[in-house]
């Protein structure tokens, strides 16, 4: 048996190669050949380009064929921010946003993430666990082949450990990758709002206990924080991120989502991985961003599944020189979508972004964002071969066609992990 495949018939092969990450007016860069090919070989990219030139090599003659007959062919879409382990919807919430209750009204109420908490406190390891490999054939059905996953339901030791240790056990059970980042900073949990000096005990909670036990375990690449009004103050950020650093977890942050906090200044100064939410930066950040390697990764769905029509600046970002990153933000409380498609519609429509900009963000700058640039966000000999193929034969339909699923196969180190049904 051959581990070797050759993909011809790709009306456009968007290989996003060359420059990472991708600034201002190369974000658009997409690298695209028309009717391209790609050789897979064990797992890995071996070739990409013109189909007459990787046809003629003589380990294309020997692989396996697939003709995509005139489909789009690209990088599998890397989702940098979800908050995968969730125990159910937050349903009951949604008529109450759509009545003009706002997300910080619902939490003041005990709703909102805290509702989150009860109900995942209440579940099994397996009830989570069974709901993460729905939701993980989901996003491969859409077109994603590796994701980042934070904790953050659980906000106790035992909760956070088993959603953590979750996470662990899906990468190693199904085929696509997951990326694990701490968010034991996510709020305050219940308990520790009852006690005297509650928010100062939970931080300790996190830098003398929880952090050291994570990093011990091995069960965390990233740190997060959730920085903003009725969650945490930049100076508890600061310290929580500056613990993680030390026990080698990178920083990540929620910035400026709500209220403009000073996150993103944070965010640059201690060189995060990312900085995410960002519809209320200022000029100030919007320039600090620029000059930094910290990603602006924005997260359309929220604002969309709010009902809100602040969404963040990225056309200003761009033209600033940031590195825009998108991500879809999969959590049961401002964005319950595992489309990374329909993140790509609304980042072209809100977000003013044009299609080629939104696919480079959903691929290649998200992967820089994991630090996993160098395997994953574009087609380039010696890659992983993830790639994604949709169901159009122009590159600009995938976010044309809102609310419609057009990806037709997602193969993940070259192994088919979705192919759409045949009619
Ligand atoms: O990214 N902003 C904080 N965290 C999530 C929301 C979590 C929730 O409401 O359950 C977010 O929007
Ligand atoms: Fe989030």
């Amino acid at each position: 048996m051959t581990s070797s495949l050759l993909i011809t018939g790709a009306s456009q092969l968007l290989t996003l190669r060359g420059k990472a990450p991708r600034r201002g007016k190369y974000l658009s860069d997409l690298g695209m050949i028309r009717d391209g090919a790609v050789l897979l070989c064990s797992g890995l990219i071996s070739a990409v380009g013109a189909r007459q030139e990787i046809e003629a090599l003589p380990e294309a003659l020997s692989a396996e064929k697939l003709d995509v007959g005139g489909r789009v062919v690209l990088p599998g879409f890397v989702d940098s921010h979800t908050h995968l382990i969730h125990a159910a919807s937050r349903v009951e919430e949604y008529e109450l946003k759509i009545a003009g209750a706002s997300y910080e009204e619902i939490a003041r109420k005990g709703g909102g993430i805290l509702n989150s908490v009860k109900k995942l406190r209440a579940a099994t390891a397996e009830a989570l666990k069974k709901r993460a490999h729905g939701a993980l054939r989901e996003f491969a059905a859409h077109g994603t082949t590796t994701l980042e996953a934070k904790s953050g339901y659980g906000l106790d030791v035992a909760s956070e450990l088993k959603i953590l240790r979750l996470h662990k056990e899906l990468n190693a059970e199904q085929p696509l990758e997951l990326v694990s980042t701490f968010l034991g900073a996510h709020v305050v949990p219940a308990e520790y709002r009852r006690k005297h000096a509650g928010a100062e005990r939970y931080v300790a909670l996190l830098t003398e206990t929880l952090i050291p036990e994570v990093a011990k375990e091995g069960l965390a690449e990233f740190c997060d924080v959730f920085c903003d009004r009725g969650a945490f103050s930049r100076g508890d950020s600061r310290k929580i991120l500056e613990m993680g650093r030390q026990h080698s977890l990178a920083p990540r942050l929620h910035a400026e989502q709500l209220t403009r906090t000073g996150a993103t200044q944070l965010a640059v100064q201690l060189g995060a991985a990312s900085c995410d939410h960002l519809e209320q930066v200022s000029k100030t950040d919007i320039r600090a961003l620029a000059k930094s390697n910290t990603v602006a990764t924005l997260l359309p769905g929220c604002d969309f599944h709010l009902g809100l029509r602040h969404y963040a600046p990225a056309r200003a970002l761009i033209e600033a020189g940031a590195i825009v990153g998108l991500a879809t933000d999969y959590n049961p409380g401002t964005s319950p979508t595992v489309s990374m498609p329909m993140i790509l519609s609304l980042a072209c429509t809100q977000l003013r972004m044009t299609p080629a900009e939104a696919i480079a963000a959903a691929t290649i700058n998200a992967a820089y964002s994991l630090r996993r640039n160098r395997q994953i966000g574009s087609l380039e000999a010696g890659k992983q071969a993830d790639l994604a193929v949709f169901d159009v034969n122009d590159y600009r339909e995938i976010p044309y066609y809102f609310g419609l699923n057009t990806c037709w196969m997602t193969l993940k180190k070259g192994r088919a992990v979705f192919q759409k049904a045949h009619a």
